[in-house]
């Protein structure tokens, strides 16, 4: 059985990282985190109400500030947003409750007991995503669920399945009136989105990240480098801080807006856009003294759906 972050810190007095956590001078990404200054950034700010409910003036302001958001970032801030901070709340204390299972109850999701870990498992648990192929473990553990087309949720903690569920039908809705703005920005009909890439069945995937207090933060990774598929992915946290993208060559970090949504482009976005908004690479480092959460909602197309 794999051990979680967490239940390897519970059962230790960890002072320093073993060689199987600690980033070797030979990843060359994570190198940069020992020396560097990250500067912090503003994303811009989408206030999500306007899109749906403002003037038409407002609403082509918006499209604009989400045209030139893409363009510049590939990530927002979305405010406004209509999902209730209670059940943002609710989310973040089931997912603890998760990871607060015995390693007995969790281990029937281990990524390590998966005997070829798919990306379109419905319920996964561990640290990294393949074990087998990545040397430097991260400084995470994770719960990632498919919530659509087909809803799963594991039974325990209890709860937990009725907030995901909710979460899972508004974080839908919200993504679609985004794609929506951002076809319209792109000049495409708002209709052949729909049509094109079938949302009502697309794949939407669910992950929450715990990034436990590391004993030597500089020499972890809570997750390296990476762009993310799917068309748009949403991520709220609790309001500890972590996230930094690469912008134009350089690494940044984010300072979210209490309580915003924060949104980036996906690969799929990329292709849809004909390589207008591109990806963005982005990474979780992790800190001494708090304990981080992220909630990670990917949204994309139907699995056989071709787009171009
Ligand atoms: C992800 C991701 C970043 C974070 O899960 O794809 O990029 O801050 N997470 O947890
Ligand atoms: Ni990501």
């Amino acid at each position: 059985m794999g051990i979680m972050i967490k239940d390897l810190i519970e059962s230790t007095d960890l002072i320093s990282l073993s060689s199987k956590h600690a980033l070797s001078a030979k990843a060359d990404d994570f190198t940069l985190l020992a020396e560097e200054e990250v500067e912090q950034v503003t994303l811009p700010v989408i206030d999500f109400s306007l899109l749906t409910t403002g003037s038409t003036d407002q609403r082509s302001k918006i499209i604009e500030g989400l045209r030139t958001a893409c363009l510049h970032w590939g990530f927002f801030m979305v405010t406004n947003h209509g999902v209730p901070e209670g059940l943002k709340e609710e989310l973040i204390k089931s997912c603890m409750n998760f990871f607060d299972l015995s390693p007995e109850e969790k281990s029937v999701y281990d990524v390590e007991n998966a005997v070829d870990p798919c990306i379109l498992d419905p319920i996964l648990c561990g640290t990294n995503f393949n074990p087998a192929s990545e040397s430097v473990s991260f400084w995470r553990d994770y719960l990632r669920v498919l919530v659509h087309p087909v809803f799963h949720s594991p039974p325990k903690p209890e709860g937990l399945s009725e907030v995901l569920s909710e979460y899972s039908k508004r974080s839908r809705d919200i993504t679609k009136e985004l794609l929506k703005a951002i076809m319209e920005g792109l000049e495409l009909e708002e209709d052949d989105i729909e049509k094109s890439l079938e949302l009502k069945s697309g794949v939407q995937k669910f992950s929450a990240n715990l990034y436990p207090p590391c004993p030597q933060p500089k020499l972890a990774i809570g997750l390296p480098p990476h762009a993310d598929h799917g068309l748009l992915t949403l991520l709220m946290q609790n309001d500890v801080g972590g996230l930094q993208i690469k912008n134009k060559g350089k690494w940044v970090a984010v300072n979210a807006i209490p309580n915003s949504i924060m949104v980036n482009i996906g690969d799929h976005m990329e292709v849809l856009s004909n390589g207008k908004y591109k990806t963005v690479v982005h990474r979780a480092v992790v800190n001494n003294k708090e304990t981080r959460i992220s909630l990670v909602m990917t949204n994309g197309p139907p699995t056989k759906t071709a787009i171009s």
